[in-house]
């Protein structure tokens, strides 16, 4: 419950004239639709506005719609009271950046945080308050389209992103508000839907949503996230609509958050359909008393909460509780003091610098996997551009493109003319994302033939990422693959560029033909200047994989953050575990990724090889730039606990830095690690912590052969003062 000093005069002034149905209004939450087509009926949001009975609208779009539905909102409802606005501004508003699977792979907080930033200042200034985003659903299933929106396989790098992009997006504006508010979602343990089926339910043991599916969502609540959604599935036969003890309970209570509980779309009314609710009143019930404050898109608050209210199954208080939620939010944007706040305000004279950031971004997340021969930075005088993703205006924004206009994109095809200026640059689509052309192979080969290079980019398309697009083959269409292979056969050296939200199967001969490997990703607006500067040199690729590549789609879940068995694999022993169709590593694993220069780490050392329970030490490596051009690396710190009470992952991933080094340059890089980063939670998923050793790695991926290991000792020892 808030407390009443929290809720301030004002608040509890307009609250004392509200009627129920305006209270209710307050907790709704409706979809566009707003222009009036016909005679205002009782659905028609601007009839609701005007009578109260909604209190926040999403999907808007347009600044004069805003501006208007505000106005009627402020001027001609009863109590004037405010709306507010969200939107889905996931990777970019105006200025797309890549998708954040994408993102997440440069490895890069403040990359995040500006991008968010730039975001927001996009968004705020076509009206927008909030956000739906991040989305921090960790995700291991590549059959599951959401898995584009969020940063990958891992709880720590997901934390991470969280805490960058609530910063970002809510960083104050000139007169100290916050600028947009961030809504994490989706509460939880979505990512983990069975068979990677969106939507479905999510049978996940309470440690792993203490160890991975939980942590993103602290992180987002210690750096004041605004709000959050509670997931559309079930967890452990929960809905989480309705999940008392996780929201009101863990978020609330344990945890602090004060801040707004936003359903997901229609969620509270569906729970009728997960068949925890009988009627709309019964659904409004459970999600209030469950902490959700505002019905998205549902009838559930709106018409089942009057009746719940007759039947006593929820008071008036907490009606009440989240009203006060919902107007003191409404009061800490601004919106009291100026409804209109934003909206319009000129901002094109950053708009060059935004792009160049979203150029930016884009360069850093592509993730080059393979140079063979030093293929790359292009020296080909002629280049035989291929594939439908390589003039693909609108597919290159990836899933969540908000206000970004495919008319605005630079697209590959225009991007590498410009950047490798030097070159000539033919082009052919080849075949469609999913079909072939008439011709259109043919033409591409004759291409090929023509020039010394190939940059083929092949892929998917947008829609086939993103919510609702589950598949059972996540692979590349058939009709690309044609393509591919014609392409191979005319023997020019390929640069394989694989545009897609999502690792997709990928054939043992498409992978082994490419001379050169990038994973693209729907990197925004600025993809086409990005990939030419990595492919012309101008920029020395640094990203590295957010998300373990598995070789086939059986083999999903596959990541390093595994817990191990006992019978650990053995290639030589047929009852180890493993599968006898497909390899057991994945196809590349989280963290690779290489750039043009080369890097060597040598002299790993502790401060203290032994800590007591207390204590903190530092962890040094020296990295040294081993070629001829400047570079940047990354490195990942990784923990394994090899004996406590209950099995510990093969790896947890601790921390991570990137070190920039001119050629020839070694410099020393330092992680600091506490004796409690290293508890647990133990049978009883309280905290613990054992004395003994850490194995501690250090490296450039998570696989073995990246890394290198030192032991640290815990030890009983004296507090420290
Ligand atoms: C999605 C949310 C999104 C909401 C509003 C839902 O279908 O699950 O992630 O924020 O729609 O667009």
């Amino acid at each position: 419950m808030m407390s009443r000093a929290e809720v301030s005069a004002r608040v509890r002034a307009v609250m004392a004239r509200m009627t129920l149905a305006e209270k209710i209004g307050q907790l709704s939450m409706l979809a566009d639709g707003l222009v009036e087509t016909g005679p205002p009926g009782p659905h028609n949001p601007f009839t609701m506005i005007l009578e109260g009975r909604v209190g926040s609208l999403l999907n808007v779009w347009g600044r004069d719609l805003i501006r208007e539905a505000q106005r009627k909102a402020v001027e001609e409802s009863r109590l004037g009271v405010p709306l507010f606005f969200g939107l889905d501004v996931v990777h970019g508003h105006r200025s797309i950046h890549p998708v954040p699977l994408g993102e997440a792979c440069a490895f890069d907080r403040e990359l995040w945080e500006q991008t968010a930033r730039d975001s927001a200042i996009e968004a705020v200034s076509d009206g927008i308050h909030m956000t739906f985003a991040p989305m921090i659903d960790v995700a291991r299933d590549i059959r599951w389209g959401r898995i584009v929106e969020c940063a990958g396989e891992d709880p720590y790098v997901n934390a991470e992103f969280a805490r960058a992009r609530v910063r970002g997006y809510q960083a104050a504006d000139a007169e100290g508000f916050m600028r947009l508010a961030a809504c994490a979602k989706h509460f939880c343990a979505y990512g983990a839907v069975l068979a990677g089926r969106d939507y479905a339910e999510a049978d996940v043991s309470e440690r792993t949503l203490h160890e991975v599916y939980l942590p993103p969502f602290k992180a987002a609540v210690e750096e004041s996230v605004a709000a959050i959604m509670p997931a559309f599935v079930d967890v452990a036969g929960v809905a989480m609509t309705a999940h008392e003890k996780l929201m009101r309970g863990l978020l609330r209570t344990q945890w602090g958050f004060d801040g707004l509980i936003v359903s997901d779309y229609n969620a509270v009314s569906e729970l009728m359909n997960h068949g925890v609710a009988a009627d709309l009143a019964e659904a409004a019930a459970l999600a209030l008393h469950a902490g959700v404050d505002i019905d998205m898109m549902s009838e559930a608050f709106p018409q089942g909460l009057p009746v719940a209210l007759e039947r006593g199954a929820v008071s008036l208080e907490q009606i009440d509780d989240a009203v006060a939620r919902v107007l003191a939010f409404k009061e800490r944007m601004g919106l009291f003091d100026d409804p209109y706040r934003g909206i319009g305000v000129d901002i094109s004279a950053g708009r060059a610098a935004r792009r160049a950031l979203s150029r930016e971004a884009a360069r850093r997340s592509i993730v080059l996997l393979r140079n063979e021969d030093a293929m790359l930075p292009l020296r080909a005088k002629s280049i035989a551009l291929i594939g439908p993703m390589a003039d693909a205006p609108e597919d290159q924004l990836g899933a969540w493109a908000s206000a970004g206009a495919g008319a605005e994109s630079i697209t590959i095809v225009e991007g590498l003319r410009q950047g490798l200026a030097g070159a000539h640059v033919s082009f052919a689509r080849g075949c469609a994302f999913t079909a072939p052309i008439d011709g259109g192979v043919d033409d591409a080969v004759m291409g090929a033939r023509d020039a010394d290079a190939v940059v083929l980019c092949i892929g998917e398309d947008r829609l086939s990422t993103g919510e609702a697009a589950s598949r059972t083959k996540p692979e590349i269409p058939a009709a690309q693959l044609d393509l591919a292979r014609a392409v191979y056969a005319a023997g020019k050296p390929v640069v394989l560029v694989l545009c897609v939200s999502r690792p997709l199967v990928l054939p043992d001969w498409l992978v082994d033909g490419a001379r050169a490997l990038l994973i693209g990703w729907h990197a925004g607006s600025e993809m086409g200047p990005a990939l030419a500067d990595i492919l012309s040199g101008a920029f020395n690729p640094s990203a590295r994989l957010c998300v373990s590549w598995p070789t086939t789609t059986g083999q999903t879940p596959v990541f390093f953050g595994m817990r191990p068995t006992g019978r650990p694999h053995d290639p030589n022993n047929g009852w180890s575990t493993g599968f006898l169709d497909a390899p057991y590593a994945p196809r590349f694993s989280f963290g690779e990724g290489i750039g043009y220069a080369h890097f060597t780490r040598g002299n790993l050392r502790l401060d203290e090889a032994t800590i007591n329970r207390h204590a903190v030490t530092t962890l040094r490596v020296d990295v040294t730039n081993v070629s001829e051009v400047p570079g940047v690396e990354t490195l990942f710190l990784f923990a394994r606990d090899p004996v406590a009470q209950v099995t510990r992952p093969l790896l947890e991933l601790k921390d991570f830095t990137k070190v920039a080094l001119a050629p020839g340059k070694t410099t020393q890089v330092s992680f600091s690690l506490r004796a409690s980063d290293f508890s647990y939670l133990d049978s009883e998923l309280q905290p613990r912590l054992d004395n003994g050793v850490i194995r501690l790695f250090v490296g450039a991926s998570a696989r073995a052969s990246d890394l290198d290991c030192i032991e640290l000792t815990i030890a009983d020892g004296p507090r420290e003062a």
